[in-house]
């Protein structure tokens, strides 16, 4: 009897667990609603996000790589990096970063953790070439930034934590008012018939649901998907240069020889993350051209295109066969998920005074 009732439990556990799984496939979700951060670091953020002085020679702020205007990138396949040099990928943007599981392109580092982001695009010689003890002493001589520090804090500006107000400042970034995630919420008339065709493929036939899943579109993992190089990298030397500087720094081995982007085979060492990047997010694509880690393609269709194709070399996916009223469809359906533009005005720089050892100004 006993037996019996546990073999009956252990069946409805069975059947539970599958009826679950039939329906937990991965989806695509709307954006989550989040606890309002604090208010004196996003307003001190928003200025040092826009400040050039946080930059080694000055030349370059957050701003100028990711830009309100364009999509919180630069518009360009390539990013020009820090004066002097050209780097080597693309500038992607900063929308949603309050939702990435890991940041950049190979994937590097942890999505929960934005300071430390922050520290890496302000310290990397690539991007803006600086000493946090340097940047802290410039961001001392504004008047208004100890100002508005005091209403946050008691001690004087300290460079680490300079890299947590940045942080929260781009967590405020975020996706609103798609038509998705109205769908989501229950306005079956938010998505046209042809973006709910679209988002049918997405699930279906074109099997992007796969690794594109969760608020943003992306599982946050590692996949080779074979995009093709981007020619101007080895045709400028200056570019090539900056790729083998960031393999050397990261210990790859013959790294002098690559002449490809190995991705995240760069980080791990492990043969099998050669070729591999982290899956793009899918939100406001409406303003994020060029696509991809090196900006190959310029526009929706081309990606497409390139995965109906079976995506590139070494990438595990095959030929979609889609018809042309598919391909429109499901490009109609990506846009779906771009909000408004996320306008933020540039704050100004306030001028700088000198610190005089015997009072503040
Ligand atoms: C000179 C151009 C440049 C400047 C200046 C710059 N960035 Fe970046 N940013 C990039 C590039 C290029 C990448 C991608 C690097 C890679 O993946 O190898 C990137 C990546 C990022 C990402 C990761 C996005 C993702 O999809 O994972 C965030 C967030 C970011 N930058 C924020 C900032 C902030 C905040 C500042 C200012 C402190 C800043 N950046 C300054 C060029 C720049
Ligand atoms: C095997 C996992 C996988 C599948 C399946 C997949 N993608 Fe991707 N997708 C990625 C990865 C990884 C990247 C980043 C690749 C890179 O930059 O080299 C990416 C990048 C993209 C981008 C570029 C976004 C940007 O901002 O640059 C778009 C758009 C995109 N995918 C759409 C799709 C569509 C549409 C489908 C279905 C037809 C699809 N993906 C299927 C993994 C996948």
């Amino acid at each position: 009897m006993r037996t019996l009732r546990k073999q009956l439990v252990g069946l409805a556990l069975v059947a539970g667990m599958t009826g679950v799984m039939a329906q937990a496939g991965p989806d695509l979700a709307p954006m989550p609603e989040v606890k309002p951060g604090n208010a004196a670091m996003i307003e001190l953020g928003k200025y040092f996000f826009f400040d050039n002085r946080i930059s080694g020679d000055w030349g370059v702020s957050c701003a100028t790589c990711h830009n309100p205007q364009k999509g919180w990138g630069d518009g360009q396949a390539l990013s020009t990096g820090y004066p002097s040099m050209e780097y080597f990928r693309n500038a992607p943007t900063v929308i949603n970063s309050a939702h990435q599981k890991r940041y950049l392109w190979d994937g590097r580092l942890d999505g929960s953790d934005a300071g430390t982001l922050v520290r890496d695009m302000i310290t990397e010689t690539h991007t803006m070439n600086m000493d946090s003890r340097l940047m802290q002493e410039r961001l001392k001589q504004v008047p208004e930034y100890n100002a508005l520090w005091a209403k946050w804090r008691k001690d004087d500006i300290n460079g680490m934590r300079v890299y947590n107000v940045i942080g929260e400042f781009i967590k405020t970034i975020r996706t609103t008012n798609a038509p998705f995630d109205k769908f989501k919420q229950g306005d079956a008339n938010a998505l046209t018939a042809e973006q709910k065709q679209g988002y049918e493929l997405f699930k279906g036939k074109a099997g992007c649901v796969a690794c594109h899943n969760g608020p943003i579109g992306s599982d946050g993992n590692l996949h080779r998907t074979g995009v093709p190089e981007h020619p101007e990298v080895l045709k400028n030397p200056l570019r090539t240069i900056t790729m083998l500087r960031h393999y050397s720094t990261s210990g790859m081995p013959n790294y002098m020889n690559a002449r490809t982007d190995v991705g995240a085979y760069a980080i791990t060492k492990d043969k099998r993350d050669m070729g591999k990047f982290r899956t793009a997010q899918l939100r406001d694509l409406k303003y994020t051209a060029p696509y991809m880690h090196n900006g190959v393609f310029a526009t929706l269709d081309e990606v497409i295109d390139f995965y109906d194709k079976g995506a590139g070399a070494g990438s595990v996916l095959k030929p979609l066969n889609l018809s042309a009223p598919e391909k429109q469809a499901l490009k109609s359906f990506l846009l779906s998920l771009s909000g408004d533009p996320v306008i933020v005005k540039d704050p100004g720089q306030p001028d700088m005074k000198v610190w005089t050892a015997y009072g503040k100004n």
